[in-house]
């Protein structure tokens, strides 16, 4: 009888306390991936935290201001391997950010990507499912050796098989109003190129302390923060000359938009040099504004796209400038972005607040007629 009731009691007390939801820490993973642990520790995932990430931070509390929420229900995609995630995320329930417990400031860690088993595909946005064995690894096809200090599995997981262990999170997030704020297009993926091969590029040194490799995948998740420098491949520009004006044309090689998020604004700079003169021609802006009656608003209360000018998947913009160029001249070209449109900075209050409102270059060119 006491044997049963231990049982019938173990049983409970595991369900309560939802022990798969409980996480290797990050740095259990430092003294042998050493590399891709510091290359982690640079990445937007390791930083997704308000404590953090100065403009999740401000977005967060203008929120909290508005709305009174009481529920970091962010989470989902932010801190995912919270011990309370379930309170974070279920309707009715209080669960705030905890900048004293571990298991938020660890954001989205190496355990918990490397336990995502399948993805659930919902309207609002999808659902991690994570795997029970708190100790097995999925990874893509490594061969041989065991881990000393963990399994893995290889053969079994199609997410990460194919580059898709991404899109739990980052396929798409609709609001109450049915409006989808952000989404990386997940059904145009490019013939050979996925999100993985595209921002998550071998580099070299070896993945591990025990076994050498000569390359291993990024873990520096290049994007609009940092590394952006690693994408500008997918970004062809080219120009056109034409006796009374010339194009610009601005070819986004990638399978989504060339930002994504909206607090995005991208622009392109172009100037021509004569001699010893240069002439700064009007910039062209890309964005994606959101609101509500033809106003911009903020995320949870858009309804609509009051503008869309952000190049699309696998579009070729073309930027006419009315200038009559002459043998000699030289075209500067400056592709790059604010992560926060500097008309927002103000009523965030980011405008002192560096990578909010510096202009970061993603590609130059130079073309001489
Ligand atoms: C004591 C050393 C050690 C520690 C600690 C360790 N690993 Fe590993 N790990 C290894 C070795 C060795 C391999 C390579 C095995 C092989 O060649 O297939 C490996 C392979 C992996 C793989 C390979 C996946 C693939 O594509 O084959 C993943 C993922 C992984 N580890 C994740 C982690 C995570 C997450 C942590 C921390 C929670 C961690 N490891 C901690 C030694 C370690
Ligand atoms: C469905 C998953 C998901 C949820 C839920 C979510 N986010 Fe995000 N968030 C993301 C992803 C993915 C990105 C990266 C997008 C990108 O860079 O294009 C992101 C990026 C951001 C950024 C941009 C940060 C930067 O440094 O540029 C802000 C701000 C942000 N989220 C705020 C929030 C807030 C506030 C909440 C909760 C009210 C929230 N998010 C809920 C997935 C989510
Ligand atoms: C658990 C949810 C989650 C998963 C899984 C996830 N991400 Fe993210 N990712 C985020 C969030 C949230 C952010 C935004 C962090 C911030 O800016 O505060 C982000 C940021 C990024 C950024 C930086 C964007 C920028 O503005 O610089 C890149 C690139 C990225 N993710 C790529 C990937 C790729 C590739 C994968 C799959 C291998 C992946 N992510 C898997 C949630 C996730
Ligand atoms: C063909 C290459 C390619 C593929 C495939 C690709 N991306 Fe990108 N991604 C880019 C380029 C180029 C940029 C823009 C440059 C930058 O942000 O540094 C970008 C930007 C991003 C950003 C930052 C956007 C922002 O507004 O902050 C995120 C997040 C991202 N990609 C996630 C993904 C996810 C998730 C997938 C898979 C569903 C994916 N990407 C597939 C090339 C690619
Ligand atoms: C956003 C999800 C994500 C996070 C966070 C993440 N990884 Fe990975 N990791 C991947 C993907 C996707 C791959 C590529 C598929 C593969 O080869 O296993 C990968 C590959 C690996 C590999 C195999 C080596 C290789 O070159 O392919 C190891 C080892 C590894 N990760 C360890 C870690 C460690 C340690 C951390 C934390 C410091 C970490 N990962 C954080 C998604 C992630």
């Amino acid at each position: 009888m006491k044997t049963l009731y231990i049982l019938l009691f173990t049983a409970l007390f595991l369900g309560a306390n939802d022990a798969v939801h409980e996480f290797a820490p990050n740095q259990e993973c430092q003294k042998c991936h050493e590399q891709i642990y510091s290359e982690y520790y640079g990445s937007m995932h390791a930083n997704a935290t308000p404590q953090k990430d100065p403009i999740h931070n401000a977005i967060w509390n203008k929120q909290v201001a508005m709305t009174k929420t009481e529920q970091y229900s962010c989470g989902k995609c932010h801190t995912p391997g919270a011990d309370n995630l379930d309170k974070m995320t279920t309707p009715g329930e209080k669960a705030m950010f905890d900048a004293q417990n571990p298991t938020h400031q660890e954001a989205i860690g190496c355990a918990y990507c490397h336990r995502i088993e399948k993805i659930e595909e919902h309207a609002q946005s999808n659902t991690n499912i994570i795997s029970k064995d708190k100790n097995s690894y999925y990874g893509s096809n490594r061969s041989s050796l065991d881990s000393p200090y963990h399994k893995i599995i290889t053969d079994e997981n199609e997410n990460f098989k194919n580059g898709n262990v991404c899109v739990g999170c980052h396929s798409h997030n609709v609001n109450k109003f049915g409006l989808n704020l952000c989404s990386s297009n997940v059904n145009s993926e490019m013939n050979s190129a996925n999100c993985v091969s595209c921002h998550m590029p071998q580099v070299e040194g070896s993945f591990s302390s025990i076994i050498e490799t000569k390359t291993h995948s990024f873990h520096g998740f290049a994007g609009a923060h940092f590394h952006s420098e690693m994408l500008s491949k997918y970004v062809n520009i080219s120009i056109l000359r034409n006796i009374d004006h010339f194009i610009v044309n601005v070819d986004n090689q990638s399978s989504h938009a060339l930002l994504l998020h909206p607090a995005r604004l991208a622009l392109l700079k172009i100037s021509v040099t004569r001699g010893e003169e240069t002439t700064e021609l009007e910039k062209e802006v890309f964005v994606r504004v959101i609101g509500k009656e033809g106003k911009p608003s903020m995320p949870w209360m858009a309804e609509e796209v009051i503008k869309d000018t952000m190049i699309q998947a696998n579009e070729k913009r073309a930027v006419r400038r009315d200038f009559k160029l002459q043998e000699g001249d030289r075209v500067d070209v400056v592709l790059g972005w604010f992560l926060v449109n500097p008309k927002a900075l103000e009523s965030l209050g980011l405008k002192d607040e560096k990578t909010a409102k510096e202009f970061k270059v993603f590609k130059k060119e130079s073309f001489t007629f």
